[in-house]
């Protein structure tokens, strides 16, 4: 049997396939095997046996027909020291070669001994060496950009996403509402804002689930919202003044009673000294506070409430295409709403996430509650949620 072969059924437990065999014969010097080898060592296919070994789990592979493979590679000797060169890149020792053999002998399978030798700790060291980084998946990590379905391929912020406890987490539940919810907290903590002796503002707070995660992950979260009008009884009942006597009921989860205050507030006149937040943000609600100039009236108060090197995060309605709508804004009226005195961007807005994702535009008054449902529509108004992160100079 060539090398080739040999080497396939000692890491991968199973047979080359013809094009394998070819592709891999192509440049294959058996002076040199190290190469090769390092090859089947680094996919993937490897780690997923060797971590269910690791975790003490099936591996998936049918144990009779990989023990009848590894029974084709000669005497249990041959095997031993073969096994030895492909995994340690060494010959046994004495004292190993002695030991597999005898326990091959005594009854025991090869596939043991090719699992023995995988979780040895000179094996891990061997391993850890050829691919340190095995398995970190490249993810997009922007916090300035339209609502992107690419974070729901980013294991961090699907974390985040899980631990709000009351969003389904499958793709196709995609909903910008989700979104803009755990970039919030997925901004916060990459930008270090969570922590014990944060103060967080909410402006057009209503009873949004991330109020209740913060309590229990900074010092201090006060929700305010005008909770009178409209907000009352339509949608979810978002600004429902109910929660202003009893919180508790809004909550998903246990939260820290102590750190989190309801207050009736108009987002355009805050009924607080300057700098007094580390934090403020507002999801999905500037742009009800009475066209371009309430927007612009709240983000300066929010930026006036927070202290110099804080953090203001915000969620609106950006227009993709066709006419204006009087609650949602075009892209020249966001970049208008933010770019206001002492507030700097951290990073450039992400505008082309829709020139790149192909999508279907969910009619909002034909099929409102229809998933995926990252990019919306009125009439011909089509439009989705923008996310900012600025920080207070
Ligand atoms: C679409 S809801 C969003 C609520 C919440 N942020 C969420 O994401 O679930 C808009 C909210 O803005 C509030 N609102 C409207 N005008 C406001 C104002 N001038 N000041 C403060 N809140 C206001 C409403 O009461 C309502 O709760």
């Amino acid at each position: 049997m060539h090398f080739i072969d040999e080497a396939f059924w000692i890491v991968l437990g199973r047979e080359a396939s013809a094009v394998e065999r070819r592709d891999q014969l192509r440049d294959f010097d058996s002076d040199h095997t190290s190469g090769f080898v390092g090859r089947l060592l680094s996919s993937p296919e490897f780690r997923v046996m060797a971590n269910a070994w690791k975790n003490d789990r099936e591996t998936g592979r049918v144990l009779a027909a990989q023990e009848h493979g590894l029974r084709a590679l000669g005497t249990d000797d041959r095997f031993v020291r073969l096994a030895y060169a492909v995994l340690q890149d060494r010959e046994p020792d004495e004292e190993g070669l002695q030991y597999f053999v005898n326990a091959l002998t005594a009854g025991g399978t090869r596939v043991d001994v090719v699992r023995a030798i995988v979780l040895s700790d000179e094996f891990q060291r061997r391993y850890w060496n050829i691919t340190p980084d095995a398995g970190v998946v490249p993810t997009d990590i922007q916090l300035c950009e339209l609502a992107n379905p690419a974070k729901w391929d980013n294991p961090e912020w699907m974390a985040l996403l899980r631990d709000l406890q009351t969003i389904p987490d499958h793709k196709l539940s995609m909903h910008r509402k989700s979104y803009e919810l755990t970039q919030l907290l997925y901004a916060l903590r990459r930008l270090g804002r969570l922590r014990d002796d944060t103060s967080v503002l909410s402006v057009g707070a209503g009873h949004e689930c991330v109020l209740y995660w913060l309590a229990n992950h900074v010092g201090r979260v006060v929700a305010t919202d005008l909770y009178e009008g409209i907000w009352q009884s339509v949608g979810a009942r978002e600004g429902d003044e109910h929660v202003l006597t009893a919180p508790e009921e809004y909550a998903p989860f246990e939260y820290r009673r102590d750190r989190l205050t309801f207050r009736k507030m108009d987002g355009r006149h805050l009924e607080f000294e300057d700098g007094t937040f580390d934090v403020a943000y507002s999801l999905s609600s500037i742009e009800h506070f009475g066209g371009l100039a309430g927007a612009k009236e709240a983000v300066d108060e929010m930026a006036r409430v927070v202290r110099r090197g804080g953090i203001l995060a915000l969620a609106t309605e950006y227009i993709l295409s066709g006419p204006p709508h009087p609650e949602a804004f075009r892209p020249v009226e966001v970049h208008d709403v933010l770019n206001r005195p002492g507030l700097r961007l951290v990073q450039p807005i992400d505008e082309a996430v829709y020139q790149r994702y192909e999508y279907a535009a969910v009619d909002l008054y034909q099929n409102p509650h229809q998933t995926p449902h990252m990019v919306v529509r009125m009439n011909e108004t089509v439009f989705t949620s923008v996310f900012a992160v600025l920080e207070r100079q």
